[in-house]
C-alpha cells in the first residue's frame, strides 16, 4: 500500500459519508473548522489524511478526494455512544470549555477512547513513511501522539488542540488526568490558539507529572539508548488557527454574492439594522445570551422590531448528545418567545435556521449584515468571527466579540463584550447600532489587515515550521 511523507490524523475525514434510507451513497464536507483549515495544506502537500467518515458500522477502503488520500477509521455504533458522543463530547468538550455545563464521567466511556485513539494510531502508522511528519488534531485523539511514538520512534509528531486548554482547577477533575497529558506529550511540538491555553497545559504537567518546564518547553524524563537517563523536550506554543482570506475574498467580490445579499436586506424586509449569529448548535456559544440581550433592547424599545431584526444561523451539531438536545429546545423556546411578543405582521424578531448553507450563502449573509454578534462563553478561537471580517471587502459591518472566544486575542478593534453580561451586551449592540460610518471604516479595516496578514496558511505554515525543525537531521523519505 502507498506510504506518505505528511500524514494528518483528526476525529472527522474531510468529507462524511452519507446513506439515504433509499438512493446512492454519497461523500459531502464535514462540519466545522477543523476541515477549513486543514484542507489547504493537505492540497499544497501530497498526503494522507487519517479520519471517521461520520458514520457507524461501515468500512470504507482508502480513496482519493481533491487530491488528498483519504483513509477511513472505521468505528462502531456504540464506540460512538461511548469514544465520540460519550468521552470526546459529553466529557473533555464540557470539561475544556470551562465546565459550562457538567461533564458526565463513564469509565467504559473512557476505555472505548483508549480503544478508538489506538486504532487511529494504527492507521497513522500504516500509512506513514519512514522518518514522516504526522500532524495529529484536537481532543478527541489526545493519546494518539504517544501511541505512535512506542509504534514509530522515527516519526516526527505534532499535536494541535482547536479547543481551550483549561486552567488546572478545572483540569484536575478529570479521573484520566495522568494518563491524557502523557498521550499528548508523545508529540515533539503541542500546539494551542491562545498563550493561555499552552500555560494551562504547561502548569497541567508540572502539577499533575510533576515534570519541569522551562517556560513552555517540557523535559520529560525517559531512558537513553544506553539505558541511561536522558530528557526529551516537547514544545507547547500557541498558533492562533484562522481561515482561507482570499477564497472570502474573492465570493465577496462575485457579483451574484452582492446580489444575493441585497436580496437577503430586501426578504428580510429592509430593515435599518440587521444582525447576525452564526453558530454550530453549541451551549458554549451564548446563543441564549444574545437572544436575552436583543428580546430586552426590544422591550425597552431602544430597538424597533420594525427596523432592526436578528438572523440566527445555528447549524445541527452533536444531535443525540443530552445537553445539545436541552439546548436546541431551550433556544427554539426563546426564538418563539421573543417573536411572539416583539413581531408584527411582516416583521419577525428574529429569522431562526437549524441548518447549515453553503460557503457562498454564508458569505452573503455576511455582506447583508450590519451586526456580527459572536458572544461564545468559551470558544478556542471562533472561525466565524474571522469569516466576517474577511468578507467586509467594503470595509463596513461591526463585530461585537467575546473576550472568551480565542479570536479577542487579535482582533482587538471589534467591539468586545462579556456575554455574560447582558446590560455591557446590550450597550455595545446599541454602540454598534449608532456607530458612525468613519469609525466602522477604521475599525474594520484594522480588522481585515490582521486577518489578511495572518491566514490559515501562515497558520499551517509556522506550525510546521517548527515542527520541522525539530529533528533537522531527519527528513521525511519522499
Ligand atoms: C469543533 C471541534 C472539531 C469538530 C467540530 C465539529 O470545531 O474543534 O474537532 O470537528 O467542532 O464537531 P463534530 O463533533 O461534528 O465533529
Amino acid at each position: 500500500s502507498r506510504k506518505f511523507g505528511f500524514v494528518v490524523v483528526s476525529n472527522r475525514l474531510p468529507v462524511d459519508r452519507i446513506e439515504p434510507e433509499n438512493g446512492e451513497g454519497s461523500w459531502q464536507r464535514s462540519p466545522g473548522g477543523l476541515v477549513t483549515a486543514v484542507e489547504p495544506v493537505m492540497q499544497a502537500n501530497d498526503g494522507a489524511w487519517v479520519g471517521w467518515p461520520g458514520i457507524a458500522d461501515r468500512e470504507y477502503d482508502a480513496f482519493e478526494s481533491d487530491g488528498v488520500h483519504l483513509v477511513p477509521v472505521a468505528l462502531s455504533e456504540a464506540e460512538v455512544a461511548d469514544y465520540y458522543e460519550g468521552f470526546s463530547n459529553d466529557t473533555l468538550w464540557p470539561l475544556y470549555h470551562d465546565v459550562i455545563m457538567p461533564p458526565t464521567y463513564h469509565r467504559e466511556w473512557w476505555e472505548s477512547y483508549v480503544r478508538v485513539n489506538q486504532r487511529f494510531a494504527d492507521a497513522a502508522a500504516a500509512v506513514a513513511k519512514k522518518n514522516a511528519i504526522v500532524w495529529v488534531h484536537d481532543y478527541q485523539l489526545q493519546l494518539v501522539p504517544a501511541m505512535l511514538r512506542t509504534k514509530r520512534p522515527d516519526l516526527t509528531i505534532g499535536f494541535f488542540n482547536h479547543i481551550p486548554f483549561p486552567a488546572y482547577g478545572i483540569y484536575s477533575q478529570l479521573p484520566w488526568r495522568k494518563q491524557i497529558l502523557n498521550g499528548l506529550l508523545g508529540a515533539d511540538l503541542i500546539g494551542f490558539q491562545r498563550g493561555a491555553d499552552a500555560g494551562n497545559f504547561a502548569r497541567a504537567v508540572r502539577r499533575s507529572l510533576g515534570y519541569s518546564a522551562k517556560g513552555t518547553v517540557v523535559e520529560v524524563p525517559e531512558k537513553g539508548p544506553d539505558g541511561a537517563p536522558a530528557i526529551r523536550s516537547v514544545i507547547a506554543r500557541h498558533f492562533p488557527i484562522s481561515i482561507d482570506v482570499a477564497g472570502y475574498e474573492e465570493l465577496a467580490e462575485r457579483e451574484d454574492v452582492k446580489a444575493r445579499a441585497a436580496e437577503i436586506r430586501h426578504e428580510l424586509g429592509d430593515p435599518d439594522v440587521v444582525m447576525l449569529g452564526v453558530d454550530r448548535l453549541d451551549y458554549t456559544k451564548g446563543i441564549g445570551h444574545r437572544m436575552k440581550a436583543f428580546g430586552e433592547l426590544l422591550e425597552e424599545g431602544r430597538l424597533d422590531v420594525r427596523n432592526a431584526t436578528l438572523v440566527q444561523v445555528a447549524s445541527p451539531s452533536r444531535e443525540r448528545v443530552e445537553t445539545y438536545k436541552t439546548l436546541r429546545d431551550e433556544i427554539e423556546l426563546t426564538v418563539g418567545r421573543v417573536n411572539g411578543d416583539f413581531g408584527a405582521i411582516g416583521h419577525q424578531a428574529i429569522s431562526y435556521f437549524h441548518h447549515s448553507y453553503p460557503r457562498e450563502e454564508m458569505v452573503a449573509l455576511f455582506l447583508a449584515s450590519d451586526i456580527m454578534l459572536v458572544t461564545a462563553l468559551r470558544d478556542g478561537m471562533n472561525l466565524v468571527a474571522k469569516e466576517y471580517v474577511a468578507s467586509r471587502i467594503d470595509d463596513d459591518g461591526v463585530l461585537v466579540l467575546s473576550e472568551f472566544a480565542g479570536a479577542a486575542d487579535e482582533l482587538k478593534s471589534a467591539l468586545l463584550i462579556n456575554p455574560h453580561d447582558i446590560d455591557g451586551l446590550k450597550d455595545a449592540i446599541m454602540a454598534a447600532v449608532e456607530m458612525p460610518q468613519r469609525e466602522r471604516q477604521t475599525r474594520m479595516r484594522a480588522l481585515r489587515k490582521r486577518v489578511r496578514e495572518h491566514d490559515v496558511e501562515r497558520w499551517s505554515a509556522s506550525f510546521l515550521d517548527v515542527l520541522s525543525g525539530v529533528n533537522p537531521d531527519r527528513a521525511p523519505d519522499l
